[in-house]
Formats: C-alpha cells, structure tokens, sequence
C-alpha cells in the first residue's frame, strides 16, 4: 500500500523546479530544485553576487541513503517577524525576521522509499537551513555516517579557520586565501597530546570567509542549535573551492545515532558587505529554541577572580604536572600527607582573594585545585577520577562559604573532568547538591584530556549531548555553568541562558604559555564568538611572563589598555579579571575600569571592523545610561574613528578614556597607558591613536548624572 501511494504523490506533483525564496529586504536569494540525479541543489546570492554557487545536499546512514533520487513533492511557506528578550546579551531586544521555505523531497525509488525536508530560513543577515526527517515507515532508526553539505564558494576568498580536529579548538586562525591553506597547515603543524585532528584538508567552523575582489563580502559558517548529532567540520576541496560537512563520528564511523523524526542543526550562513554586520548579527541565537527555563531571576551576569593565573604562571599550584601534594598514589587520606607548599588553593590564600575582590566590588571568585583528585592526574591520560565533593584538608570549605558570603563575594566552583565525563555524569547531582549546600551558584567545568565512554571525542554526538545535559541539569539546581574544553558552541545559550559562557577556543591562558598575538582578538568575535561568549579571561596586566620563575621569557601579545577593552570586544555575561592581586594593586588607576565596566548590555553599535585588523564597539550598560566604548587593534598601530553620534542628542557626557600612552608598543612598552577625561557629545569625533597590539577603553557618563551621583 506505501509503495503505490508514494508513486502516486510522486506522479500527481507537479515537480516545482526552481524554488526560490528571498530575504525580507529582498538581498539574499536562495533558489533550490534537484539535479537530474535527483540530489538536492540550492544557491544563494546577496545583492546579486554570488555567496554559494550550485552546492549538493543529502545525508547517508547505515540504514537510509537520502542523498539521490528525490523529487520535489511539496512547499510551505511562511513570514515572521518577532523579537524577544535575551536573560543578558550584546542586546535588550534582539529582533527574529526571517522568510521560510519546507521544500518535502520524496525518493522516487519504491524499493527504497524515503521523505526528507529542506528548511530555510532568510534572515536579512543571512541564512539558516536543516535537513528535517518526518516519521516514515521505511526508516525509523538511523544510524547516519555522513552529511554531504556542500559550500562551494565562488572563488579563492580569504578564509579565517583552523585546522580541523574532533577534540579541541585551541589553536590560533590561520587568514590566506582557500588556496593557501594546505600550505598553511603544513607551516603550522602543531600536534595537542589530547586531540586528533581530521584527516585531510579540513577546516573549522565558526570560520570567516571574505570576499578577494575591491567591493567586500563577508561570510560566516558555522551552525546552531548543535544537540543530538556530532559537530561539523568542512573539508576542503582547494581546487574547486568547495567546502562539503563532515560531521564527527563515533569510533565506529557513525555522525549520530537517531530516531525518527529527527531533524539536523541548522547550517548557518551569515552575509554582508560591511564586516560590522557579522558582529552584531543575532542569526545563530534566532535559530535556536526560546529559553527553556521556566525562571531565569537566578542567573546573575557578573565578573569574577579566581585562584588560577597563578598555577599557569608555575607560581602556586599547577594542574599539569600533579604537584600539590607530596602524595604517592594510593594516598586516601591527605589529612595525614604533608601539601607540597604549593597548593595555592589553601584557605589563607583564598581568604587573600576574597578580600581584594570584595574590596575592588569584583562579586566572583573561582577557586581551583580545591578538591581530591589533582594529586595523581597525569594530565592527558585517561579514566582519571576527580571527586567533586571532598576538598583538600587546607581548603576549609566551611569557613570560606561564611567568610565570602560575610564579604559578599560569591565563591565559583570548579569541576576538571579531566575528560571523563561518565564519571562526571555519575557525580552530577552530588557534586551539584554539595555546590548548593555551600551557596555556589557557578561553575566552571573542564575536559581536558580523551573523552571516556566509548572513546568519544570532545566534538561527538555523546559528548555534545552530555554538554547539555550538564547545563540542564545545572539549571535544575540554579547553577550557572562556564565549560572548557566542550564542543564549539552554537547558540544554545539562548535556549540555557545558565550556559553562561565557554572557552572553545584559543584563551587568554595562552599567554602564559606560547602566547597569542593581538590579531587574535580581532579575529574571535567575527569567528568563535558567534556561537555564544568566551571566558576568555581578560584583564592580564603584568604582561612580561619572564617576571615568573623563569619558565617563560616571552612577552604577551597585548598593551595593558587593550586588555581594558578586550571588556568590551569579547562580551560575555561572566567575566574574568585574570591577573594576580598584587598586579592590579600596581595599576589600581587602570584597574578602575575593570570595576566599572558591565557585563550586560542594553544596546550594542559597532563603529568599525575588519577581520583580523581592529575593531571598534560602543555598548549601553542594561543598568544604568553609561556607554561604554572598546578599540582594539592587531600589530599595526592605527587611529580609532569613534564616532559618538549614537550618544542621545544633546546630552553632555563625561569621558573617562583608558588609551595607550604615546610610546606604547604591545613588545617595548606595554604597560604605558594614560586616563584622561573629556566632555564629549553626540556630534563628538574621537581619533584615538592606539599603539601597535594596543587599544583603548572609555566610559561615558552624562554629566547630568554625575551630579547627581
Ligand atoms: C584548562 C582550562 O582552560 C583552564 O582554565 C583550567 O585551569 C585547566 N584546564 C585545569 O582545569
Ligand atoms: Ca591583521
């Protein structure tokens, strides 16, 4: 009976080729249709330019190929304009306007029948598509191997990626044209003990894409709503200029396991001819699910210290080399075990850190090392065991709970996995009742090292979902998660409004170790920030890591006034300020601007932006009418064109500006800065000079408040 209604449904449709859908402003037009092959084909042009030329579309699996033989057997369309509100965000309001096409694919074949939907979104700032799988007889559970989602770009663009890999995203972008990436690659070569990168040539989403001819384009890819399926990553074919999905399998080949109805993450597509565009760009955050949190009043945007720089610099203890404790392993009871003299996490230190953060208005302080388990962890080995709910004997738990809540400063909890995350999953709600217990609300997670269960990457579908399920979970107890080493995030922040931040990315730690040069920052945002924030860790004042026992003699890739700006270009709703007490309590005047600076926002602008060189952007704090004002740039030194006319008419605003002194070079003279004030009005022009690796910060207060205040 199937098999005679889906000839009929396929000989009654009049096969619709050539669908076409377009953008609300009528910019972006995607048509789609079948080749004779009966596989999926669509193109999207912006302005009339081509963005993706013809490019094929189909997933294949153990158990269904649905990558051929369809015909086009129906069309839905829809139009919504609607806006919602984030829990914190670069936005108050963020505006969901977008044109829909479902193009229904029924396979023509009867002896292997099979329906699949092609979902389109067209946002004015781009595209959104999914691949969706209704229930259908023929196949109800799929073991899917491979998505076969072509971009073919229409020429040799400028690409900003990194190499691709199933377990980390730590690495710093590569910008050449397509052609130049294998070499590239090649130069760069650099193997992580815990990762294994793709085989051939692949390349990292979310990546940049820029247009090679005089008008620009700029293009983002990437995906959204990544849940119940491995991450993507795209292959390189640099002869075509084609990039085709791979999605990252189980170590038995499979991408995901699935029931029907299933539907993909979106692919994502963001466009425009003005690089400022990608930045404020919201696309990934639409195309995922509203808030799934009945009440969200408990989640609390905030900056926090922590217990941390010092293991990186060596200085106290460190994670990677085990040496907090002069204890053999086997070791049970560490009351009777001597600490190394290292262990930074003690209760005098931490007491130390309470202080200055209460004392500077900073509400948050991460402690790590706190707990049994970092005694023996030979950092990268696997089925290491981390107890989430026995401190260290010199961790007095329960006095520094009251203690931090006497100087209102909220304590953030620390949870290294060391990648075995089914022991975590074992631990969740314990480690997660303790923390409520002791009044944590926040928690860093980390996986670093091979992921357990069923030797699973950090990118696949096990380990996607586990990401989630710790930040559902979390939420469940009113705990605000920030996870390292999870997969690449995708928007799903809107959904988890706890999911607070991630690294997933190339952080600020780096400076204690090979460092990162200051192009760095001004590639993120336009590329690893379009997932969701980064606990990048900002905020690195004592720039010269030779100061430190010797182990580095590198300098980092910054001016301390970059460093205040930083605040503004890479946003994220909990915020780090990285450095050691006693740096800050060296540039206390500098430091103002860390205690002032919000980490929620009510409006955004970007005033200038080109990948890889600088960027410019001015926010409105949610809680008060102070923008803000954040210039970076890369090794060039170069004068920032900020344009205050977003400022209301006619009010008069004081400027408090944090730049870099006239000799500072981020190699030779990185902590000279200078503050200055200035009243300042909407008709105002800034040109602030910044220093090679440099930036500057500004606050701006109307004047009408300040006497007030
Ligand atoms: C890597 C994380 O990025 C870092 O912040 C953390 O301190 C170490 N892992 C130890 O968990
Ligand atoms: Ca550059």
């Amino acid at each position: 009976m199937k098999k005679v209604f889906l000839i009929a449904a396929a000989v009654m449709a009049t096969p619709a080729w050539g669908l076409t859908l377009v953008s609300p402003d009528g910019n972006l037009r995607l048509d789609v249709d079948v080749d004779s092959a009966g596989t999926p084909v669509h193109s999207l042009s912006y302005k009339g330019r081509t963005v993706i030329a013809p490019s094929h579309l189909g997933l294949s699996g153990r158990e269904a190929d649905m990558t051929r033989g369809f015909a086009v057997t129906g069309e839905s369309r829809e139009s919504v304009d609607r806006s919602w509100q984030p829990v914190w965000g670069e936005y108050e309001t963020v505006r969901d306007h977008f044109n829909e096409l479902a193009v229904t694919l029924t396979r023509q074949d009867v002896d292997s029948p099979g329906v699949m939907i092609l979902r389109y979104r067209l946002f004015d700032d781009g595209m959104g598509f999914r691949y969706e799988f209704p229930r259908q007889d023929a196949v109800k559970y799929w073991a899917i191997t491979d998505e076969h989602t072509e971009f073919a770009l229409p020429g040799d663009m400028t690409v900003f990626t990194i190499p691709g890999d199933y377990d980390t995203d730590e690495m710093l972008f590569t910008s050449v044209p397509l052609s130049q990436v294998r070499d590239e690659f090649k130069r760069k070569r650099r193997r992580h003990t815990e990762s294994q990168a793709i085989p051939g040539l692949c390349v990292q989403t979310p990546m940049l894409l820029k247009g090679l001819d005089d008008k620009p384009l700029y293009v983002s890819i990437h995906e959204a709503a990544l849940r119940n399926y491995g991450g993507m990553s795209l292959l390189l074919d640099d002869t075509t200029m084609t990039l085709t999905s791979h999605i990252t399998p189980d170590r038995l080949g499979v991408a995901a396991y699935v029931k029907l109805p299933f539907h993909t993450p979106w692919r994502t597509v963001i466009v425009s001819d003005d690089a400022r565009d990608i930045l404020a760009s919201q696309l990934i955050y639409n195309l995922n699910e509203p808030c799934a949190l009945a009440e969200t009043d408990w989640i609390k945007p905030r900056k926090f210290m922590g217990v941390w720089w010092e293991m990186f610099l060596g200085e106290g203890t460190s994670w990677a080399y085990s040496n907090d404790w002069d204890a053999q392993p086997g070791v049970t009871d560490f009351s009777k075990v001597a600490p190394s003299g290292r262990h930074a996490a003690n209760t005098a230190n931490v007491k130390r850190y309470i202080d200055f953060a209460a004392d500077n208005g900073i509400e948050g302080l991460l402690v790590e090392g706190w707990n049994e388990g970092w005694e023996d962890w030979a950092a990268f080995r696997k089925n290491h065991h981390f107890n989430f709910t026995k401190p260290y004997p010199d961790f007095d738990i329960d006095s520094l709970t009251s203690y931090a809540a006497s100087r209102g400063v909220k304590l953030i909890m620390h949870h290294e996995t060391a990648g075995n995350a089914a022991d975590y999953e074992r631990q969740l709600d314990r480690a997660f009742q303790y923390m409520v217990d002791y009044g944590y609300d926040a928690v860093k997670t980390g996986y670093v090292g091979a992921i357990i269960p069923r030797s699973e990457h950090h990118s696949s579908q096990w380990m996607v979902d586990h990401a989630i399920h710790v930040a559902a979970r979390a939420a469940d107890y009113r705990i605000m998660v920030d996870s390292h080493e999870a997969v690449r995030p995708t928007g799903l922040c809107r959904t988890y409004p706890n999911w607070v931040a991630q690294e997933s990315a190339r952080g600020g730690e780096f400076e204690a170790m090979q460092g990162n040069p200051p192009e760095h920052t001004c590639i993120l945002p336009f590329t690893r920030l379009k997932g969701g924030p980064m606990d990048y860790t900002p905020g690195l004042f004592e720039t010269d890591m030779s100061t430190y026992g010797g182990r580095h003699t590198h300098k980092a890739g910054t001016t301390i006034a970059r460093q205040l700006a930083l605040y503004l270009t890479m946003p994220s709703p909990l915020q780090m300020a990285c450095d050691l007490p006693q740096n800050y309590a060296r540039f206390m005047d500098a430091f103002q601007f860390i205690k002032d600076v919000p980490v929620d926002w009510r409006d955004s602008r970007y005033l200038e932006a080109e990948p890889g060189d600088y960027i410019t952007v001015a926010r409105l704090d949610k809680q008060s009418d102070d923008w803000y004002v954040g210039a970076i740039t890369d090794e060039n030194a170069r004068t920032a064109n900020i344009d205050l006319s977003f400022l209301p008419k006619g009010r008069k605003y004081r400027a408090t500006i944090y730049a870099d002194a006239a000799d500072a070079d981020y190699q030779t003279n990185p902590k000279a800065y200078e503050i200055r004030t200035v009243d300042v009005t909407s008709k105002t022009l800034l040109k602030q000079p910044l220093a090679r690796g440099g930036g500057v910060a500004i606050r701006l207060q109307p004047v009408d408040m300040l006497a007030a205040r």
